[in-house]
């Protein structure tokens, strides 16, 4: 088994594999400290903590995450809480940055001494729709080829592994947003116990945390924005205006590390062709807000290692043939509640006055019906798999 991409997509995957004695070859385009050190996305559902824990790779995560019960949402100069447990029968998110993640299954899986190779240039593959499909790559200056009998495209949006995929095969749907985050992390303790997402006219805002001692923050930005025309001060200063509430006050501090990140919504299906399986960003984008994309990854991987496994026990391929319906259907509400969470929170530089008040309305319904925040609760924490299949009959 060939797995193209040390992601959380790439590595999971490996690691639920290794757990079932299936050996694969990890190959991956980066370093180990460039991987490492990427910071993305920090807030894991109930369905990925659990998923971490039975992969043996829960340990820190228990001891170092955050546990929330809840959100903010902030809109107007107020304040509003969305008890998520209450809502969910106990069901909850914790805060766990996907750079924790990373490192802990890369510790793993070098612990166990299973193949993970960085620093792979040229990566392609071949005879997709043969019996004998092969990834090349260079590595230490030399040619290899790796022959396998399936291929894991866990290589990201920008890999090769969908790009392996006739056009007319695959089929595409996406959205691009006129708006992009602009990230920082810095050094100084939260100035709130839960996630604050804040929707401002001066555009979105986001609260959120990696440790009691290191926070995170966003900013809706143009996305023709450069970041050095951001400096910390005119970041703080935006900050303070978005996420005001009376009363409430935002602590400033060093700025370890800023960014600005595009927002997409994509969908590629079907998933798998021949002997490649795409998993993760690799088929599938969604704009940050709800904390979706890492998620999705951790899904696909958990559908996609039971089906492998059953291929390679020789127990029957109608699991494997499922694959991709099955994760599409998960993709598709996902997509809805980011796409759902983006329009409602951000300021659409477009936008007339008629849509204004519709997402006015929105929020103030979101914030104040038991029945709309249950919605936007049962899937911020994260929808069981069998909640977003077709039932038939
Ligand atoms: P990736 O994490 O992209 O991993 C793919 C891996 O494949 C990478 O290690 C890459 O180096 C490697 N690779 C690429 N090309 C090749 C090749 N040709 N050969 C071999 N290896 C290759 N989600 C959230 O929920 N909240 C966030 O705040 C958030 N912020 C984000 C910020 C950024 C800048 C980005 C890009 C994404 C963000 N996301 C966020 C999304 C989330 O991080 C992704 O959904 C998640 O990383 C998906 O995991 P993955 O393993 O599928 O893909
Ligand atoms: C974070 C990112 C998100 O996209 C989100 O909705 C909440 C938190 C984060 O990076 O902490």
């Amino acid at each position: 088994m060939a797995i193209v991409g040390a992601g959380p997509a790439g590595l999971l995957l490996g690691q639920l594999l290794h757990r079932q004695g299936i050996e694969a070859v990890i190959v991956e385009a980066r370093s180990r400290d460039y991987v490492e050190a990427r910071i993305r996305a920090g807030v894991l559902e109930q369905g990925t903590i659990e998923v971490l824990r039975e992969a043996g790779v829960g340990e820190r995560m228990d001891r170092e995450g955050l546990p929330h019960g809840g959100i903010y949402i902030n809109y107007e100069g107020m304040r509003h809480h969305i008890p998520m447990s209450d809502l969910t029968g106990g069901r909850a998110v914790m805060i766990y940055g996907q750079t924790e993640v990373v490192k802990d299954l890369i510790a793993a899986r070098l612990k166990d001494g299973a193949p993970l190779l960085f620093d792979c240039s040229d990566v392609s593959l071949g005879g997709v729709t043969s019996g004998e499909p092969v990834v090349r790559y260079t590595h230490d200056g030399q040619d290899r080829e790796l022959g396998c009998e399936l291929i894991a495209g866990c290589d990201g949006f920008h890999g090769v592994c969908r790009r392996a995929i006739p056009e007319d095969v695959l089929t595409t749907w996406g959205r691009e947003y006129p708006f992009a985050w602009l990230g920082i992390l810095a050094d100084v303790a939260p100035s709130t116990d839960e996630l604050i997402y804040a929707q401002h006219e001066r555009g979105f805002a986001l609260h959120s945390m990696r440790s009691p001692s290191v926070s995170r923050l966003y900013i809706q930005v143009d996305p023709t924005e450069k970041i050095d025309d951001w400096s910390d001060e005119r970041i703080w200063s935006e900050l303070h205006v978005r996420l005001a509430s009376e009363g409430w006050e935002l602590t400033e501090g060093p700025v370890i590390e800023k960014s600005i990140t595009p927002m997409r919504s994509f969908v590629a299906s079907p998933m798998r062709y021949g002997r490649l399986l795409l998993a993760g960003d690799a088929a599938h984008i969604v704009p940050p807000t709800g904390a979706k994309g890492l998620n999705l990854a951790v899904a696909d991987v958990t559908v996609l290692a039971e089906a492998l496994t059953e291929h390679f026990r020789h127990v029957s391929d109608a699991a494997l043939d499922e694959y991709s319906d099955r994760c599409t259907m998960r993709v598709w509400r996902a997509q809805h509640f980011s796409w759902w969470m983006t329009t409602m929170l951000h300021q659409d530089p477009g936008a007339d006055e008629y849509g204004r008040e519709l997402q006015r309305s929105q929020l103030r319904y979101t914030c104040s019906s038991e029945a709309a925040m249950t919605s936007l609760a049962e899937n911020y924490v994260g929808l069981r798999l069998q909640e977003t299949a077709v039932h038939h009959g």
